[in-house]
């Protein structure tokens, strides 16, 4: 029998020293899905994780548990790895400039990633940028954002914290001073600041992504709708059905834009307003593969894992265009009745059988009501067609549907 410690022995020698091995902060989904495009690559990673099982550790051999916030920890992990990128945008943006000036090439930079970190900056460097946002500013009590709603027209108005939100945590809409309360006790708990928007009148949300490598090539995917259910991303089209083409042009070009003026390499997720009024407005930027980028993986000819890889590792880029007329991705959500752990697979023989076209990927992750657990992408010639089998696909791991037909 081979123990792990032989194990690791007879794997580590087949790497040449000379190939480059990339550091990955995080270990949650996104990395779990780079991970699977670095083995096609033959690109070793290695993966700083929250704890052994989470996602991406599940996958990846070389992983270190420990905690991004602790500078050692950081440093431990870049050690030999002349790239470090990342699964989320959290990590500490002074420990980045340290890893920086010790050599380690970040990809983003802190630079670039603290617009994805902290909204009011993002804000205020879009709107030097001359980028379409909604109107905002920062508010630090009820009166300012009473203030604030006259000068756009009045309530309501959304209020995020700047940093630290995601999936909707942290973004409220309020109707008036008397509910902002509650808004102002958590921003002082936590220590952070509250934006204020006017709430966007959309007639839908869109998604432009971009792939940007250091030597300054971009590869920019087809824009995508994207569809939220209490923030969060419930399902997307790609590409996005009926947008006027002139404004899938604009879409991508501030993408690209916003990619080059900030400095931004590997992938950049563009999140957009399309306005009843026929315009695209910025709500907010990742700087990571994002979750409206998914269908890519078998919608796209290159992923945007891959993507993000060719491009922190400063190779030349993959083709982003689509592989189908349509591309439909459907989220796997745990659902209300918090099933146990383990039946996600029992999924399996249902949807396969019903559609054999159809892709799943699960990320290994337990069930918890709301939570991410997987996607299912179904693609073809006929949207309707795909939008059907993917969410029923997705509603059947969700154990929303018991029968076939309903
Ligand atoms: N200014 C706004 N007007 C209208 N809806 C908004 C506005 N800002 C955010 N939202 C809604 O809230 C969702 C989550 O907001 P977002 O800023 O993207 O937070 P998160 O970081 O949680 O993704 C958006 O996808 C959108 O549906
Ligand atoms: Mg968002």
């Amino acid at each position: 029998m081979t123990s792990p410690a032989t194990r690791d022995a007879a794997v580590r020698p087949t790497l040449d020293p000379a190939d480059p091995v990339l550091a990955v902060i995080g270990g949650g989904q996104l990395a779990r899905m780079m991970a699977q495009a670095a083995v096609a690559l033959g690109v070793p990673l290695r993966l700083l994780a929250e704890g052994p099982d989470v996602s991406a550790a599940q996958v990846v051999p070389d992983t270190l548990v420990g905690d991004y916030r602790d500078l050692d920890v950081l440093r431990k992990i870049a050690e030999g790895c002349s790239v470090v990128t990342f699964d989320h945008e959290h990590v500490p943006t002074e420990h980045l400039h340290v890893l920086a000036e010790e050599g380690h090439a970040c990809r983003p930079g802190p630079q670039a990633l603290v617009h994805a970190q902290d909204k009011g900056v993002m804000r205020a460097r879009l709107q030097q940028l001359g980028v379409p946002c909604p109107r905002n500013a920062v508010v630090a009590d009820a009166a300012s954002v009473e203030r604030f709603a006259e000068s756009v027209g009045g309530f309501p108005v959304v209020l995020k914290t700047t940093r630290g939100g995601y999936d909707g945590k942290g973004v409220w809409v309020v109707e008036g001073a008397a509910d902002c309360g509650p808004v102002f006790e958590t921003a002082h708990r936590t220590g952070v600041e509250i934006l204020a928007e006017e709430k966007v009148d959309f007639r839908r949300e869109l998604s432009a992504l971009v792939a940007r490598s250091p030597s300054g090539q971009v590869a920019a995917y087809p824009v995508v709708e994207s569809v939220q259910s209490d923030g969060i991303c419930w399902e997307v089209i790609a590409p996005a059905p009926d947008l006027d083409p002139e404004l899938a042009v604009r879409a991508q070009q501030i993408a690209m834009d916003v990619a080059s003026e900030l400095d931004v390499t590997g992938i950049l997720a563009v999140e957009l307003f399309e306005t009843v009024d026929g315009r695209v407005l910025v709500n907010e930027l990742a700087m990571r593969p994002h979750n409206t980028g998914h269908w890519s993986i078998d919608g796209a000819v290159t992923s945007q894992f891959e993507n993000h890889l060719r491009a922190v590792l400063d190779l030349p880029l993959g083709n982003p265009e689509t592989r189908a007329a349509w591309t439909v991705m459907v989220n796997i959500l745990g659902g209300p009745a918090d099933r146990p752990v383990g039946q996600l697979y029992d999924g399996y023989p249902h949807v396969f059988a019903r559609d054999p076209r159809l892709k799943v990927h699960l990320y290994g992750k337990s069930l918890r009501p709301g939570r991410k657990v997987g996607h299912v992408t179904a693609y073809g010639d006929d949207l309707e067609d795909a939008v059907e089998r993917a969410r029923h696909a997705a509603a059947w791991f969700r154990g929303d549907l018991e029968e076939e037909g309903e």
